[in-house]
């Protein structure tokens, strides 16, 4: 738990920038439509949402600071929307994500705290990693999204295969769930 997240409030932890962020991600993408994109707005808005979720619970278990974990998974496809392209999408985020947070550290980091530098430059390196679900990375921030975004896409039905489906196998197994269901 970093000192950003500590919360006043007994039991609970803070999520106040991550929520502002969501806030944020919410209103600039509910006014996008769906005209040449690969997958439909709404697909991209809740999958932010339930990632986001996702890798609070993963980051808790793993004892990672899980508000970073959140703002990395409700980010991590940014490259999407804004390119409304699937290939190439998590290298082509670097640009689209340093000038949110830019614009998050302007309009927020008065009454919130700030995105330091150091948390932008591990946000972005797991968001370009994110899609090498194959490949297993000594950094946990990147294992933790590409397992998050296995997950949640298992969890919304869609059908998965290779890498996606050994991590949420493993992934499963560690929270001692047995599954995957359906498989
Ligand atoms: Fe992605």
């Amino acid at each position: 738990m970093t000192e950003s997240n500590r919360s006043e409030k007994k039991g609970t932890f803070s999520v106040r920038r991550l929520n502002r962020i969501l806030a944020m991600l919410l209103s600039e993408m509910k006014g996008l439509n769906d005209e040449g994109r690969d997958f439909p707005i709404r697909w991209n808005i809740m999958h932010m949402y339930s990632s986001s979720q996702l890798a609070k619970l993963l980051a808790i278990h793993r004892g990672m600071d899980p508000e970073l974990a959140g703002i990395a998974a409700a980010l991590h496809d940014i490259g999407v929307v804004m390119t409304k392209k699937h290939e190439g999408h998590a290298e082509a985020a670097t640009p689209y994500v340093y000038n949110f947070i830019e614009r998050y550290n302007q309009e927020s980091g008065m009454k919130l705290s700030k995105m330091t530098q150091e948390e932008v430059e591990a946000i972005v390196k797991a968001i370009v990693q994110h899609s090498e679900k194959e490949i297993t990375s000594d950094d946990p921030f990147v294992e933790l999204l590409r397992d998050v975004d296995s997950i949640d896409a298992y969890l919304h039905g869609v059908e998965i295969g290779g890498g996606r489906l050994e991590r949420c196998k493993r992934v499963m197994k560690e929270i001692g769930i047995n599954g995957p269901y359906g498989q």
